[in-house]
Parts: C-alpha cells; sequence; structure tokens
C-alpha cells in the first residue's frame, strides 16, 4: 500500500472543483459524480492509504481529508442548485405564455361579425332575381296536413306519386294526418285559396322554405333541404312564360355561360310537366360525380297548372290558367359556389361557413 501523501489531498479536492465548476448541466454534474467522490475516486484511494499511518497521524490525516471531501460536497451542491435554478429559468422562458401579448392582440383584432350562412344569403339572392322579374314573395307553413301537401295538389290517398315525398308523419293526436311539408308546392294551395277569399287574383309569387324528406343524406340530397316555389295564375298563360321565366332567372343567377333545358316529367299537380335542368357547374358540363356524369344537374320542376288543382282551390280553370315551378335553394347554392357535396350545407364546419362572408 503507498503510503499517505497530504499534497493528493489537495490535488484531488481541486480537479474536483475545476469538474464542478466545469458541469454545465445538473445532468452533467450528477455523472460527474461517481468519478470525483465514488468508489473509484482520488478520494476512495486516499482513503484507503490512511492505514499505512500512525494512529496519531492517521488521526490528523483523516480530519484533513475529511474536511476536503467536505469542501467537495458542499461546492458540489451549491452547484447544483445553482445549476436547477437556471435550467428551471430557462425552462419557464420556454413555457411563458405571455398574457400581455395574448391581450394586446385580442384587443387589436378586429371584432368578427357573424354572417348570414350560404343557404340563407342564397335564399335572399334569389328573391332579389324573381323580385325584379315582378314576383311578390310569400311564406307558407313548414307543418301541414295531408291535404295541403298531396290531395289538393292531386295526388290522392295511395297515389304512387307519394312515394317521391316520403316524410316524417307527426303525431298530433288529430283525426287529420299532419306531416311535415315535403315540398313547397302546398303555399300555392294556400295562395290560391287566400286569393279566391280575398278576391286578389291574378298571383305572381315566390314562396321559398325549408321542407323535409325521408331521404339519405348524398352528394346532392339532404333530409332537411329548402325550396323556393314559384307560382304565377293569370289568364292566358303558356307553357313559352314558363319556358321564359325558367331562363331569364338561370341567367340571371347564374351566368351566361350556364345553360338550363326543361325535360318532359310528370308531376301530378302541372300539366304537361317538365324537370329543368342546368349546367353542371362543377364540371362545366363534362360530367362529374356530382352531377353522375351527367353534365347536367336538375334544379327543380315545373309545369302548366293541373285543372284538378284549380278545381280544388275552386279557381274557374276556364278563365285562368297557369304555371307553378319548384326547385331547390340548396341545390343553387351548390351550383353557383361550385361545392361538390352537399352535405357541407348543413355540417356547421366554420372552415366552409367562413369562405361565404
Ligand atoms: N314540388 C316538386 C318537388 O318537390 C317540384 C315541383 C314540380 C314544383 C312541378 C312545382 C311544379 O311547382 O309545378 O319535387
Amino acid at each position: 500500500m503507498s503510503p499517505f501523501d497530504v499534497s493528493q489531498v489537495d490535488s484531488a479536492e481541486s480537479s474536483a472543483l475545476e469538474q464542478i465548476n466545469a458541469a454545465a448541466s445538473v445532468d452533467a454534474l450528477r455523472e460527474s459524480e461517481n468519478e470525483m467522490v465514488g468508489k473509484r475516486s482520488p478520494f476512495a484511494t486516499l482513503q484507503k492509504t490512511l492505514g499505512s499511518l500512525g494512529p496519531e497521524e492517521r488521526k490528523e490525516a483523516g480530519a484533513l481529508l475529511q474536511a476536503s471531501r467536505q469542501r467537495v460536497a458542499e461546492a458540489r451542491e451549491s452547484r447544483l442548485v445553482e445549476l436547477s435554478q437556471s435550467e428551471r429559468a430557462q425552462q419557464l422562458e420556454v413555457d411563458r405564455m405571455d398574457l400581455a401579448d395574448v391581450v394586446s392582440s385580442r384587443a387589436s383584432a378586429p371584432l368578427r361579425a357573424g354572417h348570414s350562412g350560404l343557404v340563407a344569403s342564397t335564399q335572399r339572392q334569389l328573391e332579389d332575381v324573381f323580385v325584379g322579374m315582378g314576383f311578390t314573395v310569400a311564406d307558407g307553413p313548414e307543418v301541414e296536413t295531408d291535404w295541403y301537401n298531396f290531395e289538393a295538389l292531386n295526388i290522392p290517398p295511395a297515389h304512387p306519386a307519394r312515394g317521391m315525398w316520403d316524410t316524417f308523419y307527426l303525431d298530433v293526436g288529430e283525426p287529420e294526418t299532419v306531416l311535415l311539408r315535403t315540398h313547397t308546392s302546398p303555399t300555392q294551395i294556400h295562395l290560391m285559396e287566400n286569393a279566391v277569399a280575398a278576391g286578389t287574383l291574378p298571383i305572381h309569387a315566390v314562396m321559398p322554405g325549408r321542407c323535409f324528406r325521408r331521404d339519405t343524406p348524398d352528394a346532392r340530397h339532404l333530409a332537411v333541404f329548402h325550396q323556393i316555389e314559384g307560382l304565377v295564375v293569370d289568364r292566358g298563360i303558356s307553357f313559352a312564360d314558363l319556358a321564359g321565366v325558367i331562363e331569364t332567372f338561370t341567367r340571371a343567377y347564374f351566368g351566361p355561360d350556364i345553360d338550363s333545358r326543361l325535360r318532359p316529367a310528370f308531376f301530378p299537380f302541372t300539366e304537361p310537366s317538365a324537370e329543368f335542368e342546368i349546367t353542371c357547374t362543377i364540371c362545366r358540363g363534362e360530367g362529374c360525380r356530382t352531377c353522375s356524369l351527367s353534365g347536367w344537374v336538375e334544379l327543380g320542376g315545373c309545369g302548366m297548372l293541373d285543372p284538378a288543382v284549380f278545381e280544388a282551390v275552386g279557381i274557374d280553370s276556364e278563365q285562368w290558367s297557369g304555371f307553378a315551378f319548384g326547385f331547390g335553394i340548396d341545390r343553387c347554392a351548390q351550383m353557383r359556389h361550385a361545392v361538390s357535396d352537399m352535405r357541407a350545407l348543413s355540417e356547421n364546419d366554420l372552415r366552409f361557413i367562413r369562405q361565404f362572408s
């Protein structure tokens, strides 16, 4: 065993202190701990050599060694506190959320005002176009009886056409069947009944509103949707008047590069009847998923008022004639803004809604 050497105590201490001061982080300091004061450290080696001394010297040397270790331990402890404080301060700086910044950015940001949804603003624009063509705007109830939604429109019970308008029935405990209207056409009946009662024929009106069907939503259908109905009852009205109104409307609303066309169709309340379609605005007529590859999108139906409807409301079809049309407001919004999937209109996704402020 080599003899105890006091000078080695000093050099062990100064190298340990150097190492402590050089440690740049709490982790680095902890890692060097073994090396400085552990079993293989110079202090441990010196401790072992104490045995080579006589009792008196050993006591003295032991005290010396102990004091030196004590100083190293204290230096280590204070360096540890220093390092952990500065690390914590750095972390706080990184994590800090500056409330002053938040407050001032809020204060200077303009207040975001709300705006109408796409369907509501589309409805207003459609009304504007028709008002410009001389129509008035009327309202009708969303909850109807079987009479208004079906029978007065020449759709008797068990008529196969009812299948086109399957709906939600309300259990109101009345003998009469009450339902959520499947189209805006029943409003025509209300308007004609009222005009007959008040003696205010002719009628040139559009009737926008919400409708309901037991439809499975897809890219072009929603179970809750909106239509705008048109009704003209006057003397000497012909199919040419109807076609002219549809064409004028299409150009005014969708622009000159979108075409409309009428295709023969069947509706119990009009004769003859037609479906009116416009060029698909998503693909400009090329054919896409939205228009089922046809290049055309159906907007609605139209036709000359059936004498059976005139009879139901007490209008003399020898004196009066007229036409009606009804089409989807949501579909118009979809086509005007090239929304490929109509479900976006009712999903309330702000990223979608904010595009139409
Ligand atoms: N009510 C029909 C529907 O929802 C659309 C319609 C067709 C309305 C012909 C009309 C009309 O006024 O004349 O399917």
